[in-house]
């Protein structure tokens, strides 16, 4: 058993440790020690006492002492993922790969650092994906892709085969990306979106077809 913590008590932060559960039930695997959360809110701190998990302090007072220890990052705003990636880094930390026992990973897929693969999501062949990406649940990622570091992909997005999303790039709930298209750095694809043809770096998106 590795020790863990679930950097962020958010939405994604709980979900991240429903996959923990998940994986200890078919294989104990992680000994999470609980969350770290800089300002967490009133209602998280009550959710986190109600699935009996523990708060451990900031990400900077855990850093001092968390050499050694894996990390994922439940956070889902990528800019500051990235930072508390640098951080935790810096501090000794590993990166934790969380993959849903109940996710579909095709042949050849590379799966980075950090990655968290939640249920029911689906990974096509020869697909990469980069490190600290995050993928919810039920969501899919074609074959062929290239998928860069930090990239969030919300409920259900269905991303088409042959695609490249870039760093850090966001697709909302639902949203569809049509076969070998890019989506740039730090773009945002709108929830129930199309997308037809490439979207540019920091760009938001959104309708049918997505404009
Ligand atoms: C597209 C999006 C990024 C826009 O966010 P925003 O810039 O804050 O936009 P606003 O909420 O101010 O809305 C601006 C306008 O776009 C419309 N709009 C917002 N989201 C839309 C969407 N997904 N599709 C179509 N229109 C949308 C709003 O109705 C509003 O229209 P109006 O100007 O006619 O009133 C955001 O609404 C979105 O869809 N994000 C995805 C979030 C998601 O999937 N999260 C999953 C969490 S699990």
């Amino acid at each position: 058993m590795h020790d863990l913590v679930i950097i962020g008590c958010g939405g994604f932060g709980r979900e991240s440790a429903d996959v923990v559960d998940a994986i200890n039930r078919s294989a104990p695997t992680w000994n999470l020690l609980g969350f770290v959360d800089d300002d967490p809110s009133a209602e998280n701190v009550a959710r986190v006492r109600r699935r009996g998990a523990a708060l451990l302090g900031g990400l900077e007072a855990f850093s001092s002492r968390g050499r050694g220890v894996h990390y994922a990052i439940g956070i889902g705003d990528a800019p500051t993922r990235e930072r508390v990636a640098s951080v935790a880094e810096a501090a000794g930390m590993v990166p934790a790969t969380l993959v849903h026992p109940w996710a579909a990973i095709g042949a050849d897929a590379d799966i980075g650092e950090g990655v968290v693969v939640c249920a029911y999501a689906q990974i096509g062949s020869d697909v990469s994906i980069g490190r600290h990406v995050h993928l919810d649940r039920a969501s899919q990622i074609g074959h062929d892709c290239a998928v860069e570091d930090f990239v969030t992909v919300h409920p259900a997005a269905v991303v088409s085969g042959g695609c490249v999303l870039g760093p850090g790039a966001e697709l909302g709930t639902g949203s569809t990306i049509l076969p070998g298209t890019a989506v740039g750095a730090h773009a945002v694809v709108g929830a129930a979106a199309c997308v037809v043809k490439d979207v540019p770096p920091g760009v938001t998106v959104k309708g049918v077809p997505a404009g």
